[in-house]
């Protein structure tokens, strides 16, 4: 199953209106439009059984590419067939092969319990009963909310509601997957449980997976080859080691200090990333990382401190500013 992009573009024709109440008028009888250029000439290739991350800035064009590929919207140029058929017909053996779970959107239904929403998609998939039961067995197994289902789905938590969501995907085992930020908003522990699932569920079924995220670890744990998208316009399709190894061994030491110490000084201990008054960040390696906090701790006035990964915005923005690319 494999995806071909070619030449894909999108603009969105967006009403303006001026200000005032003859602004309003006008813009009833004559309407103007501003076109956006949402995704520019993008080309790709990916191969069955790949995951692949789709990395970009906010407004880069992520939601927008995956609309596509997913024939939720048309493309304003160029095309894309996803094993022989072209997304926006939305034929049946299309729907049938593929899925697209974004983390901002829910599609179970709120006040029913999981298990019933299932019920439903297994009836419009036609999926028949048996299958239904072994898959149903199979997938919660693997994301362990066997004694969930029964639960009406505004009853679970955030992490459960996703695990939720990507069962009611799969059950219909669509071989292509679209994931625009299934980790969004989750804590750590249920990052981690969708990552190891998907990995698990790429590893059992051979799906071709397109990721979105806006956490470098996701991407990190799970995707060999990335896209780089920017302002529309794809600017990287390789590996994720070229352009990320330089990055990823860097964690941000975010410090509150008592009082204010110079930039001069506060540079011996590290690389300084922002100081926004007595807020500093650095950016360090992690082989430093034990000896430099400890440096600090023992010689400044330190309020507060803790350890974060550099966003995946952090990294391309210093991509863009080192040109490494
Ligand atoms: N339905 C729409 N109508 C008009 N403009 C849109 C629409 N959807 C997206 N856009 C615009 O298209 C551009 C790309 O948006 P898109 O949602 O694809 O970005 P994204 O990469 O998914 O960003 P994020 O990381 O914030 O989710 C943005 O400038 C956005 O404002
Ligand atoms: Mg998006």
């Amino acid at each position: 199953m494999s995806i071909i992009v070619k030449n894909l573009g999108k603009t969105y024709s967006i009403p303006v209106k001026k200000s005032g109440i003859k602004g309003t008028l006008s813009h009833f009888f004559n309407r103007n439009y501003r076109q956006v250029e949402a995704v520019k000439n993008i080309s790709f290739i990916i191969e069955p059984g790949e995951i692949v991350g789709f990395l970009g800035a906010n407004g880069a064009g992520k939601t927008t590419t995956l609309k596509m590929l997913s024939g939720l919207i048309y493309p304003s140029e160029g095309e894309v067939r996803i094993a022989g058929y072209t997304p926006f017909r939305r034929q049946p053996q299309f729907l049938q092969k593929t899925s697209l779970v974004m983390g901002q959107k829910q599609q179970l239904l709120w006040d029913l319990p999981t298990l019933d929403s299932l019920r439903i998609n297994g009836a419009v998939y036609k999926i028949p009963d048996k299958i239904f039961k072994q898959r149903l067995q199979e997938l919660s197994q693997m994301l362990s909310i066997e004694d969930k289902l029964t639960q009406p789905v505004r009853k679970l938590s955030l992490g459960e509601r996703m695990k939720a969501e990507l069962l009611a995907a799969l059950l219909h085992n669509p071989q292509v997957l679209f994931l625009d930020e299934p980790t969004l908003g989750l804590d750590i522990n249920a990052q981690v449980a969708v990552r190891k699932f998907l990995q698990d569920y790429n590893q059992r079924y051979q799906s071709t997976i397109l990721l979105t995220s806006h956490y470098m670890a996701d991407i990190t744990a799970l995707c060999k080859r990335v896209l780089l998208i920017h302002q529309g316009q794809l600017i990287y399709d390789g590996d994720l080691e070229k352009i990320f190894a330089k990055f990823s061994p860097y964690r941000q030491v975010n410090v509150e200090l008592a009082n204010s110490i110079s930039a001069d000084r506060l540079a011996n201990y590290g690389n300084v990333e922002t100081i926004d008054g007595q807020a500093v960040r650095f950016l360090v390696k992690q082989e430093n990382l034990i000896a430099m906090i400890n440096c600090i701790l023992d010689q400044l006035e330190v309020i507060d401190l803790n350890i974060t990964d550099p966003s995946i915005e952090e990294i391309i923005g210093h991509i863009f500013k080192t040109n490494s690319i």
